[in-house]
């Protein structure tokens, strides 16, 4: 994951992408464009989801199937928002998915008071990487899992968006 920073404002990199590319998805804080191979995500940089994915950078996640494989982050002067390109991922479709999906949710539903033991182990790293990191946000975090916040890479659920 690199991070690249721009001497000029982000709104000609984002004018260009909302001309070239076609958008894909959108949430309170962020729209979705992508150009047929990677997904692009223009949102705030000192963002809590920011701060999730330098957190997952610092501490080993990075290349973790679970998450999303991050190619760079673009940020513009001043650094109020970014572009963060990214693998391009699918909806969640299958039965198999969403079962994983449902365990997950139940996970995070009681993660406070008890780390979870049931599920595959490879997901709890990830859901415990998110524990850690709210904890080590001094004005918190909000948990924000729901269908729209995962997706599939093949048949390996990714967690893209947990944060707000
Ligand atoms: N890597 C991706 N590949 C394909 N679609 C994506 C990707 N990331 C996000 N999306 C789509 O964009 C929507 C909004 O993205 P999300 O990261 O949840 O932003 P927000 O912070 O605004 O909720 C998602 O629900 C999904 O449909
Ligand atoms: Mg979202």
């Amino acid at each position: 994951m690199e991070i690249q920073y721009l001497k000029t404002s982000i709104e000609s990199l984002e004018n260009d992408i909302q001309r070239n590319m076609k958008q894909i998805g959108y949430g309170i804080e962020a729209k979705v464009y992508s150009d047929g191979r990677y997904a692009y995500k223009i949102c705030g940089y000192r963002s809590a989801y920011i701060g999730w994915l330098l957190f997952l950078k610092e501490n080993g996640y990075e290349n973790h199937p679970n998450v999303p494989k991050i190619e760079k982050i673009i940020v513009g002067k001043g650094g109020n928002r970014c572009v963060v390109m990214m693998e391009l991922l699918k909806p969640i479709n299958c039965d198999k998915l969403k079962k994983e999906y449902d365990t997950i949710e139940k996970t995070y539903d009681r993660y406070r008071a008890k780390p979870p033991k049931k599920v595959r182990k490879k997901l709890n790293e990830v859901i415990l990487s998110i524990r850690n990191f709210s904890k080590q946000r001094k004005n918190g975090i909000i948990l924000d899992m729901h269908l729209g916040n995962v997706m599939a890479r093949g048949e390996t659920l990714v967690i893209t968006d947990p944060v707000i």
